[in-house]
C-alpha cells in the first residue's frame, strides 16, 4: 500500500460495542493488580527524576509512535516538557531527522498498561494528555484491547486536566466517550479541523481523503 492509498477501517460492529459499558463498569470498580513489568518500572523512574526536577507544564503524547508529534507539540509549548510514550523500540528509537528538531522533549519506551499506573501513583501534573491515533482492534471481539476496554482505562482518565484522542475511526472516539460518560466525564467529539498532521498516521489517512476525528475532554 503506498501513501495516500489508506484503507478505512472495516468492522464487524454496527454500533458502540454491546459489552462496553459492563466492561467499563467492571473496571471503574475493581482493582487493576497485574504487577508492573521491571523494563517499564525502570524507565518510568528515569523520566520520573525529569519531571519532579522540572518547573512547567507536563504534557504527556501517549502511542507516539516516531514521536513527531512529541516534537511538534514540544515546539509549539517551548515552557513545557513533553514526554512521549511508546512500547515500540523500533519506532521510539528511529533517527527521524525532521523539521521540529527541539530540547524540551523526552521519547521513552514503554507499555502504557503500566506506565499510566506510575503516572497516577507519583501524581504528575500533566497539563495535557494526548492519545492519537491509538491501535483501533477494530474487531469486536478485541474490544478489551482499545483503551476504553482495558483494565488501565481508570487511570487513564486521571491523567492531564485535559485529554485529546484522535482517531480516522469516529466509532472508537465514540466509544471512548461513551466510557468516560460512565466516570461521569463530559467530552467533545469533532471532525479534525484543517492543518498541518501531527503525526505519520494522520498524515497517512489525510492524504488518502479519510475524515480524521478528535475527541476533547476536560478531566479536572
Ligand atoms: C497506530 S500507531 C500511531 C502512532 C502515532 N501516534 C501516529 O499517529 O503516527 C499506535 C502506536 O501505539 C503504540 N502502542 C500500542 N499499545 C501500546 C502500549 N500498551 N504501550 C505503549 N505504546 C503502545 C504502538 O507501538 C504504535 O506506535
Amino acid at each position: 500500500m503506498s501513501f495516500g492509498d489508506s484503507k478505512a477501517i472495516i468492522t464487524n460492529q454496527d454500533g458502540i460495542n454491546e459489552n462496553l459499558a459492563d466492561i467499563v463498569n467492571k473496571h471503574l470498580t475493581t482493582e487493576f493488580k497485574k504487577p508492573i513489568s521491571t523494563h517499564t518500572q525502570q524507565a518510568f523512574d528515569q523520566v520520573n527524576e525529569l519531571v519532579q526536577g522540572f518547573n512547567g507544564p507536563i504534557i504527556l503524547d501517549s502511542c507516539c509512535g516516531v514521536g513527531q508529534s512529541t516534537r511538534i507539540i514540544a515546539k509549539q509549548n517551548p515552557d513545557a516538557l513533553v514526554i512521549g510514550v511508546d512500547k515500540s523500540d523500533n519506532r521510539i528509537t528511529r533517527n527521524v531527522d525532521d523539521q521540529w528538531q527541539v530540547e524540551n522533549y523526552h521519547l521513552v519506551r514503554a507499555d502504557l498498561n503500566d506506565f499510566y499506573r506510575l503516572v497516577v501513583q507519583e501524581n504528575w501534573p500533566v497539563e495535557k494528555h494526548y492519545i492519537l491515533y491509538p491501535n483501533p482492534w477494530p474487531k469486536a471481539k478485541h474490544v478489551k484491547r482499545r483503551w476504553h476496554g482495558s483494565a488501565v482505562f481508570p487511570y487513564i482518565i486521571q491523567v492531564g486536566k485535559t485529554i485529546e484522542l484522535r482517531s480516522n475511526w469516529r466509532l472508537y472516539l465514540e466509544e471512548f466517550q461513551a466510557a468516560m460518560a460512565l466516570a461521569n466525564i463530559d467530552s467533545q467529539l469533532n471532525e479534525l479541523p484543517a492543518g498541518e498532521p501531527l503525526t505519520p498516521f494522520e498524515a497517512k489517512y489525510l492524504a488518502s481523503e479519510q475524515q480524521c476525528w478528535a475527541l476533547t475532554a476536560k478531566i479536572s
